[in-house]
């Protein structure tokens, strides 16, 4: 195959920062997207209705000229997070769901939830407006491997029973264990990020430490990278596209304590299409990446269209950023898929 038209796709999961760092970013994502599930880990996060329409309006206001691209807010759940909260958020349109981050657990996470259990009037609130929980989806407090499948047993398994109906995504799946339980579960769907399709953890340390490959969940496993792309390839709705593109400096992650993130918004599509080329399922490539994401989000299908086309090239070692450049995801490899520019 030398050309592949899909349903313009949206990214389910995805970071853009603020300030000059968004303005870089940003044209990445709207080239490929329509839409995006925007992450609310600014410093301070987002919190409330109002910060989420200011953010909203930061966005836009960072767009290239004669573009379209929706930015879909969220909320960062907070021990303080008050049901009336939910309802407003409902109310606005424009959020779409909430997030959830364990305090602690990864990037801007310090105004995460100390215990789910405080959050159950707010659970029910969502549950009862029908807006989405989106989980990053690990504990702290074990090893590094193990923090989501234990997030599941502790923490997973008792928030579906207690609330049948909430409806949830399980964001950035990176095991097997998460794979299973999202395909048991009702009302549970999962995002899959291209870095945890394409690499295992052995890419940490290929001849030395890597830290452009560090993000959380950490990279596991090949038994669990083989769980997902047969999960992301299968056809089955609960899984679709969210890249968690999450840009940081090169100096922050070139550190004694580098920060987790991959930026994979650059090249996100021509990273799926390789993902999915290697199971011989580009065929399944468009639901993965424009379908079911909306349809779990009970959004519209997009109507425009993307191209790809097969044409080798090389991922930069580095775009233009802030304060240090931005080290894409497999910086230096080569791809085999590229977006055509859209008129
Ligand atoms: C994300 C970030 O940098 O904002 N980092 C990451 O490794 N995925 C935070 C997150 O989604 O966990
Ligand atoms: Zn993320």
């Amino acid at each position: 195959m030398q050309k592949l038209t899909l349903t313009r796709p949206d990214d389910c999961h995805l970071h853009l920062r603020d300030g000059a760092a968004l303005k870089m970013v940003l044209p990445y994502t709207v080239q490929q997207f329509a839409r995006a599930i925007v992450m609310p880990n600014l410093k301070p996060p987002v919190r409330s209705v109002e910060d989420a329409a200011a953010y909203r309006d930061r966005i836009l206001a960072a767009m290239p000229a004669g573009k379209r691209f929706e930015p879909l807010m969220t909320l960062y759940l907070t021990d303080n997070t008050s049901p009336e909260e939910i309802i407003a958020a409902k109310a606005s349109g424009f959020v779409k769901a909430l997030k959830y981050y364990p305090a602690g657990a990864t990037t801007n996470s310090d105004f995460g939830v100390t215990d789910i259990r405080k959050c159950d009037r707010v659970f029910e609130a969502m549950q009862e407006v029908n807006m989405p929980l989106l989980l990053h989806g690990e504990v702290i407090d074990v090893d590094i491997f193990d923090r989501e499948r234990v997030f599941i047993e502790r923490h997973l398994v008792s928030l579906q029973q207690r609330f049948p109906n909430l409806r949830v995504v399980l964001e950035h799946v990176t095991t097997a264990d998460a794979v299973q339980f999202v395909l048991a579960a009702e009302n549970i769907a999962a995002t899959i990020t291209p870095q945890h399709l394409l690499f295992n953890r052995n890419i940490l340390f290929k001849g030395g430490i890597r830290p452009h490959f560090y993000c959380l969940p950490i990279l596991k496993r090949e038994e669990h990278r083989q769980a997902l792309l047969k999960a992301a390839t299968s056809g089955n709705p609960k899984f679709f596209l969210g890249t968690d593109s999450a840009p940081h400096t090169r100096n922050s992650k070139e550190s004694a304590c580098g920060c987790a993130g991959c930026f994979s918004a650059l090249h996100a599509m021509a990273l799926y299409a390789e993902a999915f080329e290697g199971e011989n399922a580009l065929d399944k490539l468009e639901a993965f990446a424009s379908f079911y994401g909306p349809d779990f989000y009970q959004f519209p299908r997009n109507t425009e269209q993307i191209t790809l086309i097969k044409k080798t090239w090389r991922v930069p070692d580095e775009v233009p950023f802030t304060e240090s450049g931005l080290v894409p995801l497999g910086a230096g490899q080569e791809m085999s898929w590229q977006v055509a520019e859209s008129e």
